[in-house]
Order: structure tokens, then sequence, then C-alpha cells
């Protein structure tokens, strides 16, 4: 029996995953032997226990094979201190779990072309895997903080560091990402200013030899941020470290003009995952029945194919938001003329019925 975490989190986290739960449910009676229980993160988590990551939901999520994320954070919490805001639960989680691969599609689903602000010809048929480095880099690097000068005056400080490991590890996965998709990979550093991603780049590049079916090109990163809006077709499966590619993947979503619609996974080296929508916690829409729940069961998809071992389950799933796509049903944020304009319990029902029925 295979065990799910799945965690609603804040915003339009709970809504968008009671419909991930739906295809949970239809994932199930197909057969495959799975189970789940809910737990709590991020504000809701503070809300109720003073921590956006509670010690039980961690031992929750250890004791599972993949993790079903909503979102996290909102204003409502904005004001609270740094060290037990809703995103804390979050990079929390991605240590504790040692999650250190983010796989982040940017798809433009072919529906959609006319979604994303770019020229349909610049962005058809845009098909980009970021992998970005998710437990390492300057968002974790010690010493970190801000001090106060003999001065007087205060000085605020992060540590961007790397170790050889770290890089070779996460150079595998895109390596072998790569090789799965067009075998071609881009690393993404600022080599010519950062010794730290000097050495990234020299781990790359030794690593390389042992893909020799993948092809490896370097980028800085500021011509990369240029060149993903001017040519983004050029890339098949980016590379890079935790912060560049927090940058760079709301950068590729944006080019799909769909975030709503990508999800993502964040796996270690066992295959335990945690999966989540790209997009935030929305809470503009909060509660209104608007969000789009395509990305959360995108999700769902992506969890079958890394921690699950059931692909042609995962393939069924994104055939059936094709589907639904295909029938012209939109949420508000990938709504264009001439569509069905429905909400996110209509979007979820609309997905359950196309598996039904094939
Ligand atoms: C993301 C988010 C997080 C990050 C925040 C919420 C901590 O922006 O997953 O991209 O910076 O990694
Ligand atoms: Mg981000």
């Amino acid at each position: 029996m295979k065990k799910i975490l799945v965690l609603p989190g804040d915003g339009i986290g709970p809504e968008i995953v009671a419909e991930a739960v739906k295809v949970l449910s239809w994932v199930r009676d197909q057969g495959l032997a799975i189970e789940w229980e809910e737990g709590l993160v991020g504000g809701a988590a503070y809300d109720e226990t003073g921590s956006p990551l509670p010690e039980e939901t961690l031992e929750q999520a250890k004791a599972a094979d993949a993790v079903l994320l909503g979102a996290v954070g909102g204003p409502k919490w904005e004001p609270l201190d740094i060290s037990v805001r809703p995103e804390k639960g979050l990079l929390g989680l991605r240590s504790g779990l040692n999650l250190f691969a983010n796989l982040r599609p940017a798809i433009l689903y072919p529906q959609l072309a006319e979604a994303s602000t770019l020229k349909p010809e610049v962005v058809s048929g845009l098909d980009i895997m970021i992998v970005r480095e998710l437990t390492g880099g300057i968002y974790f690097g010690q010493p970190r903080g801000v001090r106060t000068l003999e001065n007087g005056e205060r000085e605020g400080f992060n540590t961007l560091v790397y170790s050889e490991s770290e890089i070779e590890r996460i150079g595998r996965v895109a390596f072998e990402t790569a090789r799965r998709r067009n075998g071609r990979l881009c690393s993404v550093d600022k080599a010519n200013v950062l010794e730290c991603t000097e050495l990234w780049r020299e781990v790359m590049t030794v690593l390389a030899a042992n893909y020799p079916d993948v092809e490896l090109s370097h980028m800085y990163v500021d011509n990369a941020a240029m060149q993903l809006v001017r040519a983004p077709r050029q890339f098949d499966v980016i590379v890079t470290t935790n912060m560049f590619g927090d940058i760079l993947s709301d950068e590729a979503a944006m080019l799909t003009g769909s975030i709503g619609m990508l999800p993502s996974a964040s796996l270690n080296e066992k295959g335990q995952g945690m999966y989540e929508p790209i997009h935030g916690s929305a809470p503009d829409i909060a509660g209104k029945g608007l969000a789009n729940p395509l990305a959360t069961i995108l999700s769902v998809a992506m969890m079958l194919r890394h921690s699950l071992e059931a692909p042609k389950l995962a393939g069924r799933i994104e055939q059936a938001v094709g589907r639904v796509l295909d029938q012209g049903l939109r949420t508000p944020d990938i709504m264009q003329a001439g569509a069905k304009e429905v909400g996110t319990a209509e979007m979820g029902d609309a997905v359950l019925a196309a598996l039904l029925d094939n």
C-alpha cells in the first residue's frame, strides 16, 4: 500500500486539492493500492499549532511515499516573523525530506496558445523542463542573518554555497531527464562573477562525459532570462541553482500564459516526492470557487509517474485534461472568447467525467 500525505495549505489550496483528491479516488478505483491522509502546513498550521510545519506533519511526510501540496502563504501571515511564516513550512518540507531535485515543466497547451503574452509563433509547441536545485544554495547557506556593525549600521547577509556532491547529484537528475527528452541540457550559472557557480559549471562539464548522448551547453543567468523571452524553444532541459531556478521557472511558466496549468515535482534520492502546482495560494480569489484545479490534478499525474510507478494512469490523467480543454471548458485564469467559463469544482468534475468515459 502506497501512502500519500495531502497538505491543502492556504488560500486556494484547499479548493484545488479537493479536486485533485477526486482524481486520487479515481486512481484507487483503477486498482492502484494507495491511501491518503490530510495534514497541516503553512498558515493553516501556524494558526492551529503556532508552527508552519508541525513536527507531526514532518513525521507524516517522512512516512509517506508522496506528498500532495496545495499552496501556502497569504497576506494574513505576512506580518509574522520570517521564522514562522507559511513559506518556512514549505522550505522545511523540502529540506526535511531532502527534496533536492525540483522538476518544473513549462508546457504550452495548443488549446491555450493565445493565452501567452508572447506571439504564438514564438511560443507554440513550447516544452521546457527546468531542473532546479532545491535544498542548497543561497536559500539554505550559512551564515545568514542581519547583524549590526561597529558603526551601528545594520548589514544583511546570505551565503551562496554548493558542494561538488550537491552539484553532481542535481546534474545527474538533469542529464537523465534530458536523455529521456530531446537530449539537450543547458546549465545556467553566473560563472563570470560567482566562484560558487564557476565550480557548478566545472562539475557539470565533467559529468557530461558520462552522458555522451546529451548535448550540454552553458549560459549565464542574465542571458538565459533574456533568451527565455526571445527564443524560448531553443531550450529542452535547463538545470540551475535554487535561486536562479526560482526566478527562471516563474518566467518560463508565464511564457505559457497559464501558470494555473503547471505542476511540479520535488524529489529525493529515494524517489519520495512532493507534488504541487507552480502557482501560489492566490489569496485574492480564495474561497470563491474560481481557481484552476488543473495544475494540482496534473501534479497527481506527476506523482503517479515519479513516485508511484504508474505512468499509464498518469498518461490517462494528462489526456483527460487535454480533452476537457478540447471541450472548451476554462476557468477564469485561462478564459478566452468562445469558451465556456467554469468554476473550480466544475472543472474537477469535468476531468473526472473524461476519465470515467475513457
Ligand atoms: C517557489 C516559491 C518558494 C521559493 C517560496 C514560496 C518560498 O517561490 O516554490 O518557487 O522561493 O522556492
Ligand atoms: Mg518561486
